[in-house]
C-alpha cells in the first residue's frame, strides 16, 4: 500500500510516520495491510496543499492509495485574524487533496476539530449532531470537511480534540515550560473537553482507513476535563513545583471565542473498528514520561 501523508512535520503528522515505521505503538500492532507500505511523507516545502493544480499533479504521478491529510492552519486566534489563509489550508486544501483523491481513486482520512461545534449542549457530541462553529478557525475547518464529503465518497473525517504529540508545540508543552519557569499558573476553568494523544489517534485512524466504513468519526482521549485539570495534571505528572489556580473564559482575554463545551462522543469508531482510546490521564502520565526520558537525553 502507497500512503500520502500531508502536512506530515506537524504533531499528528510525525505521530503516524512513527507508527508507520514501528508497527505498533502502546495500543497494539497495526494490521497486516500495513506491513511494507511505502510512505510519502510532504509538508508545505514539497506539497503545498492550497495549490489545487501542484495537488493534482503530484498525486497523479505518486498514485497513492491512501491519502492522510495532516496539513493545517491550527493556531486558533491566528486563524480569527487571518480568515482568508485559515479558509485556503483549512477548506480549500482538503478539498484540492479529496478532488485528486477522487480522480486516482485513492481514499482520503481528513483530520478536524471539535470547534465545529457550538459548544453549548449537556452532554458529548455525536457525529451526527448540528455543526455551529463559533471561532474563524472552527467555520474553516467545516468548510474542509463539507469539501472533502462532497469531492469523494470514500472519505474519512476524524474529529478530534486537544491534541498533543511528541513533536511541535502543544498545551502540554506550554504548560511544562511557563510552570517551570512561573511557579504559579492561572488556566481557564469555564471550558470542557477531551485531551488527546496524538499516538491513540493515529491508531485508530490507520485501522479505520483499511476499511469501507466511510464516513465521519469522533476519535478523543476517554473522559473529558477543564483546561485547568488538565493543567493540574500536567504539573503533577511533570513532577514541577508549581501552583494552577482556575480563572474564567472571559478573564483570559483571548482574541476567539472558544466553546465552552466541546467533548466528544465516539460512537462511529464504537460501532465499526472499536473505541480503544485511552482514558485521558493514561495517555497523558506516558505521554510525560516520554517527553521526560527524551529530555534528560
Ligand atoms: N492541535 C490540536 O489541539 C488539534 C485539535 C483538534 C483538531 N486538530 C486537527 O488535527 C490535525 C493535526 O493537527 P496538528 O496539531 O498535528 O497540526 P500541526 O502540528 O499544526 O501540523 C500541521 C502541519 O501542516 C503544515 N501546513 C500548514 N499549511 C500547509 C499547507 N498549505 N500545505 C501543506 N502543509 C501545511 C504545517 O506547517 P507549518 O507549521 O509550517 O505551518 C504543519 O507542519 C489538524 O487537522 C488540526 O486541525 C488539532
Amino acid at each position: 500500500m502507497k500512503i500520502l501523508l500531508t502536512g506530515s512535520n506537524g504533531q499528528l503528522g510525525n505521530t503516524l510516520q512513527e507508527l508507520l515505521k514501528t508497527q505498533e505503538n502502546s495500543l497494539g500492532t497495526l494490521p497486516e495491510e500495513y506491513k511494507d507500505c511505502e510512505v510519502i511523507a510532504v509538508d508545505v516545502e514539497q506539497l503545498d496543499i492550497t495549490n489545487r493544480n501542484e495537488v493534482s499533479k503530484f498525486i497523479d504521478e505518486n498514485r497513492p492509495d491512501l491519502i492522510i491529510n495532516c496539513a493545517a492552519m491550527t493556531n486558533v486566534d491566528g486563524c480569527e485574524t487571518n480568515r482568508e489563509a485559515a479558509e485556503a489550508v483549512n477548506a480549500h486544501g482538503p478539498e484540492n487533496l479529496a478532488l485528486a483523491a477522487k480522480e486516482t481513486n485513492a481514499k482520503i482520512v481528513h483530520v478536524s476539530t471539535d470547534y465545529v461545534f457550538r459548544g453549548d449542549a449537556d452532554k458529548p457530541y455525536v457525529e451526527t449532531d448540528q455543526c455551529a462553529p463559533v471561532t474563524a478557525y472552527g467555520a474553516s475547518k467545516r468548510n474542509g470537511e463539507l469539501k472533502v464529503i462532497a469531492a469523494t465518497e470514500k472519505h474519512f473525517i476524524f474529529r478530534t480534540s486537544w491534541l498533543y504529540g511528541l513533536i511541535g508545540n502543544n498545551f502540554v508543552k506550554t504548560i511544562r515550560k511557563f510552570a517551570k519557569e512561573r511557579g504559579a499558573l492561572t488556566v481557564v476553568n469555564d471550558q470542557r473537553g477531551n485531551p488527546t494523544n496524538c499516538e491513540d489517534l493515529a491508531y485508530h485512524i490507520l485501522l479505520a482507513a483499511i476499511t469501507q466504513n466511510y464516513g465521519v468519526y469522533h476519535c478523543t482521549g476517554k473522559g473529558e476535563c477543564t483546561w485547568f485539570d488538565f493543567a493540574k495534571k500536567i504539573v503533577e505528572y511533570s513532577n514541577i513545583p508549581c501552583t494552577v489556580d482556575p480563572c474564567t473564559t472571559e478573564q483570559s482575554n483571548r482574541p476567539a471565542k472558544r466553546p465552552a463545551y466541546s467533548s466528544l462522543d465516539n460512537r462511529h469508531l464504537r460501532e465499526t473498528v472499536g473505541d480503544h482510546m485511552r482514558e485521558w490521564t493514561v495517555a497523558l502520565k506516558e505521554y510525560i514520561q516520554k517527553l521526560d526520558s527524551i529530555e534528560n537525553n
